[in-house]
């Protein structure tokens, strides 16, 4: 497995080479302490037909607000590398700060999606699209990858940076990958980490409100928003703040008031306080 932090252009030799050779490069993009769902990451390109798996570690600043767990975020760099090593990885890019944001280059450019980012996650995490979308620009652009995975935990930020490669015309196949799950139901995310072991158990209350809605859904002359408030107040009851649980549509996240199955594909999304501990998790439907 080769490792590049320093300098792109042997890493862009690398590549080139592989493509040169017609091999198919996937791209898993991570901030590093891997668990089981990164991991699926790199099987599912492998079963999408990529002949060469590149992972990123990099935690990016400029997707996390200024009172947010930047500092706090948890960099496992040694273990993480020996997880892709033993999944078969062939190369890893674990970039410096000044590498991905230059400090001689003072402009910076921004890529917007107003109505989009500014929504769900984005009411309460101003910036943070603007962010994720800068750096996993920057990282296409360095890595050129033919398929780029993204887990569906982070279902909003999938279907931005599905948009800007839309927009930006760019050369790349997107895989969505399904949640990773503990036993319980809990969404695998490396800041499950900050719980305690009794909110860990908590925690999975939100997959089983998701659950119940679905179930509720699906009940001839079920009341959509009845069923969301109830989930809502239970979560609260019991400890959660809830920013939002909603039900969108899949394929852009539009509002939706009406659950018509045979029409559209729908998502519950939500996102809740735990303690200090922000989960997000969503049902595709
Ligand atoms: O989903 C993540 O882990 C991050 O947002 C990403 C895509 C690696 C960009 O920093």
């Amino acid at each position: 497995m080769q490792i590049f932090s320093d300098n792109i252009d042997p890493l862009r030799a690398q590549i080139a080479q592989w493509k040169n050779d017609r091999d198919i490069i996937g791209f898993a993009p991570t901030m590093g302490n891997l668990h089981d769902g990164h991991l699926s990451l790199v099987r599912n390109l492998k079963k999408n037909g990529a002949t060469k798996i590149i992972v990123s570690i990099f935690v990016n600043p400029r997707q996390f607000g200024p009172t947010e767990d930047f500092n706090q975020y948890p960099r496992t760099l040694k273990n993480d590398l020996e997880l892709l090593e033993k999944e078969g990885v062939d190369l890893v890019f674990c970039p410096d700060v000044n590498l991905m944001y230059p400090s001689h280059i003072s402009s910076e450019i921004t890529i917007n999606n107003p109505k989009l980012m500014n929504d769900l996650c984005g009411v309460k995490r101003p910036g943070h699209f603007n962010g994720v979308l800068l750096v996993v620009n920057k990282l296409f652009n360095i890595l050129r990858p033919d398929i780029a995975i993204f887990g569906q935990k982070d279902y909003q930020q999938f279907i931005l940076i599905k948009n800007m490669v839309a927009n930006l015309f760019m050369e790349v196949n997107l895989i969505l990958s399904p949640i990773i799950r503990e036993n319980n139901g809990l969404a695998l995310s490396s800041r499950n980490s900050y719980l305690s072991y009794e909110n860990k158990m908590l925690a999975s209350k939100i997959y089983t409100s998701l659950l119940k809605i679905k179930d509720n859904l699906c009940k001839k002359n079920s009341d959509i928003s009845q069923s969301i408030r109830r989930e809502i107040d239970r979560l609260n009851s019991i400890g959660f703040e809830v920013e939002y649980l909603e039900l969108r549509t899949l394929n852009n996240l539009e509002i939706c008031n009406e659950y018509q199955p045979g029409k559209d594909k729908y998502i519950l999304l939500i996102a809740s306080k735990l303690g200090r501990t922000r989960l997000i998790d969503n049902l595709i439907l």
